[in-house]
């Protein structure tokens, strides 16, 4: 554990351990990945102002997401599939989440049910839904996260058709992997991984299969979500998905401004300035690129949250200073997840948190609550 001291070091580890269908299915964006390499690399072009002889005693990384106290401000996005990074993989995020104080987020197509990770975990958690064609479906899924206890409805509105990731299909990606020769001879060297998988008592994809007719295994989902996801999604499907669920909602997947305004007019209490972590529209922004505009049209009227690309603890402090309330991160727990599980997701918490607090200290600021665009140094068309 000693030797892990930033997420690149997991991402090393859980490229070992995790079969390779799965690494390339988080490591991956759509089409050329220009925008998922943006992600990241955009963030090393804005430089943080180096203070001294300022007192940095007495710290605190604290602030509140949605209302909602945080230890930092960051939450685990909602990842599909992340039962497959590790068995119960959405259970260990949770509960790793919960232990150190900052929001977690299932997705629609976790592995884990909202009831299973309802069971393992004592404080409200955030679901994520798809605005699908099926109100049907939208209202008992609505339902059940109610009774689970969820505290907020975060609603993904970048994924009406889903942006092609070459991997995925050269791979044949599938959960379960279905045993072919190649993934078979992956396998023979992440034995520890299908152990595991094996040990799990969950039914795949329990938020969906079982409970909608005609899909009772996870091989007749995929054609039933191709069917499912809504082309023709509008602002009043999404306005009706929140009175569905009447309580705090989040907008996940706004890039644009124009969006931005449409989104903060219906009432959201909260939006993501994403790009799907690149997976989506290849060759649009960075989602760093975009926060600040967007920030400066509707910072006033909702709060402004931003993901895509966050690898550290100093993503966090130029994401929130550029005027972000709070980010989401992926990958980098996702990372943390396959090297080492339930600790690997702390690991990954953890290390954001001290990169976070160090860089807070060495820019002369005492609270994440105080940091502002006075702490960068930003260059042309970030703006
Ligand atoms: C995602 N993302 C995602 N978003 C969502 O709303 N529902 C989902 O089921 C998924 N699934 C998913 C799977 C994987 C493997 C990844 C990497 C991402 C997007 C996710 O919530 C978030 O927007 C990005 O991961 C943020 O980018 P970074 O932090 O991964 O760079």
């Amino acid at each position: 554990m000693a030797t892990i001291t930033c997420i690149d070091d997991l991402k090393q580890l859980y490229r070992r351990r995790v079969p390779r269908m799965f690494y390339d299915y988080a490591e991956s964006g759509s089409w050329t990945e220009q925008t998922f390499r943006e992600n990241v690399s955009d963030f090393s072009r804005i430089h943080l102002r180096q203070r001294v002889a300022v007192d940095m005693t007495n710290r605190s990384t604290a602030t509140t997401m949605l209302g909602q106290d945080v230890a930092m401000p960051v939450a685990l996005a909602p990842v599909g599939l992340t039962g497959m990074q590790s068995a119960d993989g959405e259970i260990k995020a949770a509960r790793a989440a919960e232990r150190f104080g900052v929001p977690f987020t299932l997705s629609t197509m976790s592995i884990c049910s909202i009831e299973d990770v309802a069971e393992h975990v004592s404080k409200p958690f955030w679901f994520q839904i798809y605005a699908l064609n099926d109100d049907d479906f939208n209202r008992r899924i609505i339902d059940r996260a109610k009774a689970a206890g969820c505290s907020a409805l975060v609603i993904t509105v970048d994924l009406q058709i889903l942006g092609q990731r070459h991997k995925d299909l050269k791979n044949g990606l599938s959960a379960p992997p279905k045993f072919t020769l190649p993934v078979l001879l992956d396998l023979a060297t992440k034995w520890r991984w299908g152990f595991e998988m094996l040990g799990t008592k969950r039914r795949f994809f329990g938020n969906i299969v079982g409970h909608v007719e005609g899909v009772s295994d996870p091989s007749s989902l995929s054609a039933w979500t191709a069917e499912k996801f809504d082309p023709a999604l509008n602002w009043d499907r999404i306005r009706r998905l929140m009175d569905m669920w009447g309580g705090k909602v989040v907008l996940k997947g706004v890039l644009d401004v124009e969006d931005a305004e449409r989104a903060a007019e219906i009432g959201a209490d909260a939006i993501v300035v994403s790009n799907h972590g690149g997976r989506q529209l290849d060759g649009a922004p960075s989602s760093i690129r975009m926060l600040r505009p967007i920030v400066d049209a509707v910072g006033n009227k909702t709060e402004v949250w931003m993901d895509s690309g966050i690898r550290s603890g100093q993503d966090v402090l130029k994401a929130v200073a550029m005027g972000a309330r709070g980010v989401m991160i992926g990958r980098a727990y996702v990372y943390g997840l396959g090297a080492m599980g339930e600790a690997g997701v702390t690991r990954a918490l953890e290390i954001i948190h001290k990169e976070l607090d160090t860089t807070m200290a060495l820019c002369g600021e005492r609270r994440v609550t105080e940091l502002g665009r006075h702490n960068l140094l930003v260059p042309r068309g970030f703006s």
